[in-house]
């Protein structure tokens, strides 16, 4: 994920934006660098940590005036050519976010004689940059700045610097944090306010289309229409610990409401909705091998497999693929057949898991198309498959995955997509339906977070029971797995996610008024049978949790509560049901004082078997 910062001040700005930088890393990074306007712009970057940046600053350097960054890989591998910041002649970018639309305009900036010396998606804003400047000789950096917000399309916290406006650095931003710091003659810019609550703990939250210039003698704000705006100044009281939460609670409960924003990045740059089509270009399988697919093996453990239990639905259903899903601890040990028409598909938040590591090694021999879906650039997995996708949810250190598994969702579904196109299962229609669909997934997933006390007092009112049941059918059985094993890990309570059909053959002896049931009862071809389900369930007298459509008026007739969530697209429903889930998981382990963001006996990242 990583973030930007910029400075203008009294003080070192060499020292400011490197101790800036130094507490944002917990966000995530693989590459970083600086750029200082003296007479002419400065700029150190490289690859690695910050201590490597560091190295090859020359001591003595400073100046008053600069911006910085540090880089999780979207576009482009973690090297120094594609590390922040950006320069096209006497201009220097920094950005958090993604350019959707960057291949386009670097095309067009190309035939206009521009040499791009990375591969990332930013180089195109300080091209456009430099030839809005060049095009109007009058246009002052912070108009240029508007005028390219015109142009890209996609998420972005940039800061700019300009060797024609020594004194200034401008900034903007589109659905990526921008905080400002006002100090006393010393003013900061950055993607967390915890870079610079230690200078101050004045800050500006700046809102979307907006822009700011900030100049030795104070700081403007500006609409985009360029009309100045007065902004409220907000008075942190936070200390750096509970900022790096950004004031929630717990670090699960900050990265449960992350994720309208990292479902958002997730998918950002991959759908063409225009053409109604996902662009994979991670995906190394040209067509003919899609084509020529006859099963896909998914591997994982945890929440990753749980998530690849609902890609397992999505690629049978969407590319008409059959598709196994194995727990990696026992496939590693198994005699599996398979052969060079299987697609093993790893799933791994960290990227570290032992068994999932080792059972992807044990296929190599047998000349499978390979691909991992993982949350962290440079883990160890992205070295051992054909093909790698990241999800782009940003650190997660909560040991329950959270916005990791509804990210891993959306790498499924746009997988999925991609070979239910190319091996003509799917219609343009339908293919525009689920696209559009999910685009819709982070304004729903923000209306369940807005109606969080309904599930809150839910879980308050069986905090204290010693069993709970999860039950589901199709797509929503992983998704019951899923909440079982979130509200196990994080409040104790034993739970277990079951098949709905599943549970009459044996689980319903231990059914009674001391166990209650969540059951997955969203709008879909199995929704009658859950309903019968229910009706089983209440019979023995527990008390039926149920995850509904908001449009479905008739099943509080058959249940105790119901947690809504918005309608959507059959498919699609996992991912709101989930959040409904880690919700309730959340506050009940909350409601009996657990340790939620380090659960007992469990650790991130499982390295060893
Ligand atoms: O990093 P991975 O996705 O490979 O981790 C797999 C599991 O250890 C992990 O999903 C675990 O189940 C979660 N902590 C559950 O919330």
């Amino acid at each position: 994920m990583g973030g930007i910062v910029g400075y203008i001040g009294t003080d070192n700005a060499v020292d400011v934006i490197i101790s800036s930088l130094r507490k944002m890393e917990y966000r995530g990074y693989d590459s970083a660098g600086i750029t200082i306007l003296n007479d002419d712009l400065v700029t150190y970057k490289t690859a690695g940590k910050i201590s490597e940046l560091e190295k090859i600053i020359p001591a003595g350097f400073n100046g008053h005036i600069g911006i910085g960054h540090t880089r999780g890989a979207t576009h482009g591998k973690p090297e120094t050519r594609n590390a922040h910041p950006h320069l096209s002649s006497n201009i220097a970018v920094v950005h958090n976010g993604i350019i959707e639309n960057y291949m386009r305009l670097k095309e067009k900036l190309i035939e206009q004689g521009y040499e791009f010396l990375s591969d990332t998606d930013t180089e195109v804003i300080a091209h456009l940059l430099h030839r809005t400047m060049k095009d109007n000789e009058a246009c002052s950096l912070i108009d240029a700045v508007r005028h390219i917000m015109t142009k890209i399309e996609g998420s972005y916290a940039i800061a700019v610097l300009c060797t024609d406006e020594p004194d200034h650095i401008v900034l903007a931003r589109k659905d990526s944090p921008l905080i400002i710091g006002l100090g006393d003659k010393n003013y900061f810019a950055a993607s967390d306010v915890t870079a610079f609550l230690r200078y101050t703990k004045n800050a500006v939250y700046i809102n979307d289309m907006e822009l700011v210039q900030i100049s030795p003698g104070g700081v403007e704000f500006y609409n985009n229409d360029g009309q100045r705006i007065e902004k409220q100044i907000e008075v942190i009281e936070w200390n750096e610990e509970a900022a790096e939460k950004a004031g929630y609670e717990h670090f699960m409960l900050k990265e449960i409401h992350e994720q309208p924003t990292s479902i958002q990045d997730t998918y950002a740059g991959r759908i063409s909705e225009l053409e109604g089509r996902v662009i994979l270009d991670e995906l190394k399988m040209d067509e003919d091998q899609l084509r020529n697919l006859q099963r896909v093996t998914i591997i994982a453990c945890g929440t990753s497999w749980n998530a690849g239990c609902v890609g397992k639905y999505l690629f049978e259903n969407l590319a008409g693929i059959h598709t196994d899903v194995e727990t990696a601890s026992e496939f590693r040990y198994a005699d599996p057949v398979l052969c060079g028409q299987i697609f093993t598909l790893a799933i791994t938040q960290s990227g570290e898991t032992a068994d999932t590591l080792a059972a992807v090694k044990s296929t190599k021999a047998y000349g499978c198309s390979s691909a991992a879906i993982t949350n962290v650039v440079g883990s160890t997995i992205t070295r051992e498959t054909d093909s790698v996708f990241f999800t782009r949810a940003g650190p997660e250190i909560g040991v329950a995955a959270t916005k990791s598994f509804t990210a891993q969702l959306i790498v499924l579904y746009l997988i999925a997509i991609h070979m239910g196109t190319v091996r003509g299962r799917l219609t343009p229609q339908t293919t525009r339906d689920i696209l559009v669909g999910i685009k819709q997934l982070p304004g729903q997933v923000q209306r369940i977070l807005n109606n969080k006390d309904v599930i809150k007092k839910c879980a308050e009112h069986y905090a204290n029971v010693q069993d709970y049941f999860f039950i589901g059918r199709h797509l929503n059985y992983p998704v019951s797995l899923e909440g079982a094993l979130k509200l196990k890990e994080i409040s104790y309570i034993h739970a277990e996610g079951y098949a709905a059909g599943e549970i009459k053959h044996g689980p319903l002896a231990l059914i009674s008024s001391e166990t209650p049931v969540v059951a997955i009862a969203t709008k879909g071809h199995t929704y009658d049978k859950v309903l019968s389900n229910i009706k089983e369930i209440k019979a023995r007298s527990a008390e039926v949790i149920v995850v509904a459509n908001e449009s479905d008026n008739e099943i509080s007739k058959y249940v105790d509560r119901v947690l809504r969530i918005p309608d959507c697209h059959e498919l699609l429903s996992p991912v709101l049901s989930a959040v409904v889930l880690q919700l309730l998981a959340y506050y009940t382990a909350l409601a009996r004082g657990c340790s939620i963001d380090k659960p007992r006996n469990l650790a991130k990242s499982v390295t060893v078997e």
